[in-house]
């Protein structure tokens, strides 16, 4: 399995902070924020990994990342998204990097300390998502069950979510992702949504999820960065 990192973006909701680089590479305590899901697929076994940014910084992630041996990476590689065109968007350009295999994808502001090593080895084909509990769903994609907990829909940013579960954003999918985000289209925010992507493989009936354990948190707001940052201090000091 390839791991895939989408970092691309402005990261406007963080101005004046992303005014001289890019997000993903702000600190996280005592690391950039793109070490993260790095650390996150490495610890899985995944030692191939694609790193999607844009952007005026994206060459900062060269000089910070390198060739990416001192994470423990042996192949890393980059592709630039010319705009915002969404999650799903940036996501297309690794269809070259997966080479037909299938793809573990973090999103660059995700952190966690989860252990994803078992579901990586045992996914097979379709769709994997991983759920958490959180106090502000209607920032996230969240999943609607039927009676059996099987997941009928994934509604973006709901007005009203129908529970207090956030869609992650830690993704596995099969090869058949990439025909599937070429048959879907913009939103009304103008982006290629993952959750239009997920929904695909929900109609087809090959999307599993999985409560993601541990610690997690999207840290593209203050108020997430700054308490991402407490709890790896935190978890470091102890
Ligand atoms: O964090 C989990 C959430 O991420 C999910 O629950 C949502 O379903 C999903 O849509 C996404 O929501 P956000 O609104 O938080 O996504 P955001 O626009 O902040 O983008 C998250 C990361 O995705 C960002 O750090 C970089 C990457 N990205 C985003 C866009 C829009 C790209 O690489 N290219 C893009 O064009």
């Amino acid at each position: 399995m390839k791991g895939i990192i989408l970092a691309g973006g402005l990261g406007t909701r963080l101005y004046p902070l992303t005014f001289a680089t890019n997000k993903h590479l702000l600190p996280i305590y005592d690391k950039p924020m793109v070490y993260y899901p790095i650390e996150t697929l490495v610890k899985a076994g995944i030692d191939e990994v694609l790193v999607v940014t844009g952007g005026p910084y994206a060459g900062h992630f060269i000089r910070v990342l390198k060739n990416g041996k001192e994470l423990g990476l042996k192949r890393l590689a980059y592709a630039y998204q010319e705009g915002e065109g969404g999650i799903a968007e940036a996501l297309s350009l690794a269809e070259n990097f997966a080479e037909g295999d299938s793809v573990c994808v973090i999103l660059g502001d995700n952190t966690t300390d989860a252990d994803i090593s078992k579901e990586v080895k045992n996914f097979k084909e379709g769709a994997m998502i991983f759920l958490k509990e959180v106090p502000d769903p209607k920032r996230f994609g969240v999943p609607v069950f039927d009676e059996n907990k099987k997941i009928v829909k994934i509604e973006e940013k709901p007005e009203k979510p129908q529970n207090n579960y956030a869609v992650t954003g830690l993704y596995m999918y099969d090869a058949s992702v990439f025909s599937k985000i070429k048959n879907i289209k913009p939103s009304g925010r103008g982006e290629l949504e993952i959750t239009d992507v997920n929904n695909l493989f929900i109609n087809e009936g090959s999307l599993n999820w999985s409560v993601l354990e541990g610690y997690w948190r999207d840290a593209g707001t203050f108020n997430t960065l700054l308490e991402a940052g407490k709890f790896w201090y935190e978890k470091k000091n102890k």
